[in-house]
């Protein structure tokens, strides 16, 4: 049975854009995976310690020669990995935070991806970006969108190169001549609709093709290479 990880890292809560799609795209997996299991990871549900010395000498110690405390200092990147080890596929929820991720996101990256993390090899990612500004394939600010190379490059380290990006950009409307920031939210739900009805196009019982697969909405959002 496939099992899939859910990862959310907006700190935005109830309002954030990306949960809302992520949610989304968990219920149609599950419409189309009954018997699937679905892991879910939230980056925000506490502070992901920084990095420090002590954690990467006890990365490099050999594992037969780990003290106590090197192991409870290693638990919490052991069980992101285990995570990611333990699914098939992954749906990320993203908004772009001054040009890269969230915070609570590189924490978790910080602690996963390693000279010692987990193998990926065969498993699929579907990552779901937010931004206030239109960033995604085709906009005037694609060549500042660094977050998906970015990915690309990290989880492509440990073997994942199945990788899919939606944008749900442009959420905020930054126009001077209005009064204040707001999100745009009538052309997020508009996309919000056309992705579920994407999502609905699968039935899970073949290979649906580029058009129909839940993971593939990229008629729908705009979907980097
Ligand atoms: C701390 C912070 C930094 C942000 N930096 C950017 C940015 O560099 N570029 C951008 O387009 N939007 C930026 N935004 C806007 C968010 O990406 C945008 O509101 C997005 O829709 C948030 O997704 P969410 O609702 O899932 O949290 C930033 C928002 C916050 C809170």
């Amino acid at each position: 049975m496939p099992t899939l990880l859910h990862i959310d890292s907006s700190p935005m809560g109830g309002n954030s854009i990306s949960r809302q799609l992520t949610r989304e795209f968990v219920r149609r997996w599950r419409s189309v995976n009954p018997e699937g299991t679905v892991l879910s990871r939230d980056l925000n549900a506490f502070a992901i310690p920084v990095v420090e010395a002590a954690w990467v000498n006890a990365n490099y110690t050999p594992e037969q020669s780990r003290t106590a405390d090197q192991k409870d200092l290693l638990w919490l990147s052991g069980q992101f990995a285990r995570e990611l080890l333990k699914a098939d596929e992954y749906v990320v929820g993203l908004p772009v935070h001054n040009g890269g991720p969230p915070a609570s996101f590189k924490l978790w990256v910080d602690h996963t991806v390693t000279p010692f993390g987990p193998r990926l090899d065969g498993k699929r990612a579907t990552c779901i970006i937010t931004a206030g500004r239109l960033c995604g394939p085709g906009s005037g600010n694609a060549a500042r969108n660094y977050v998906v190379p970015w990915l690309r490059t990290l989880f492509g380290g440990l073997g994942l190169t199945n990788m899919h990006f939606i944008f749900a950009d442009g959420t905020v409307d930054t126009n001077p001549a209005r009064s204040i920031e707001r999100p745009s939210w009538r052309r997020i739900s508009r996309k919000f609709r056309s992705f579920s009805r994407t999502l609905c196009a699968c039935d899970g019982t073949r290979d649906p093709g580029p058009h129909s697969h839940p993971n593939d909405a990229q008629n729908v959002m705009r979907q980097a290479e």
